[in-house]
């Protein structure tokens, strides 16, 4: 398996999130066939995250790019929006493993080494439809809190689909 590492996204580096973006976008489009979002603009590109800034000016947000064997193979948004509504400590944003480097372990070895050595509360929002994202996620919780974790099905104003919330530390 590679070896996977973390690197803190300085805003000079804003372009290579916003590349991608692009890609993470396209995945989640898939499962956007009965929505508005997810369309292709003239210039063949996908529309951009704007919340993107927040993580250059705004507290408790932060951009780690992930590398397997030091290759750019995705990237963590952490943040602390909380979709249950209830309060936390930590969120994962966006989190994105390029399709080249998948089921490498490599995403499962990035969120380890986010979450492990951020203690506090956390909170995982996965989409309905991102099947393979709900399995994953709750096997990374799985070994961060083992039967402390916490997992709530949402279908409210806030959110549609599995939210899992578990202490570290
Ligand atoms: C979800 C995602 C991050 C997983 O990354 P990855 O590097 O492929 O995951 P890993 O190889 O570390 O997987 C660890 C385990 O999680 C589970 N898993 C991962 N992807 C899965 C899938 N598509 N279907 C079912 N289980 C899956 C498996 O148990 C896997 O172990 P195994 O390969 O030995 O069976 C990646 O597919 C991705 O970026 N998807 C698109 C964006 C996305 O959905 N992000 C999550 C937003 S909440």
């Amino acid at each position: 398996m590679a070896e996977v590492t973390l690197e803190p996204v300085g805003r000079e580096r804003r372009l290579t999130l916003t590349n991608l973006f692009q890609f993470y976008v396209h995945d989640f489009s898939e499962q956007w066939f009965d929505r508005p979002e997810g369309e292709l603009g003239e210039d063949g590109r996908l529309q951009e995250y704007d919340l993107l800034d927040n993580y250059w000016t705004e507290p408790r947000h932060e951009a780690l790019l992930i590398r397997a064997d030091g290759r750019l193979a995705g990237f963590a948004l952490v943040n602390a929006y909380s979709h249950s509504g209830l309060p936390l400590d930590y969120a994962i944003a966006e989190f994105f493993v390029a399709r080249k480097h998948r089921r490498d372990g490599v995403g499962q070895a990035a969120a380890l080494a986010v979450i492990g050595p951020r203690p506090g509360l956390w909170e995982l929002a996965v989409a309905r439809r991102n099947i393979g994202a709900q399995h994953f996620w709750r096997r990374v919780a799985a070994q961060l809190a083992g039967e402390a974790v916490e997992e709530l099905d949402q279908n409210d104003e806030r959110w549609n689909g599995i939210t899992l919330r578990f202490r570290v530390g």
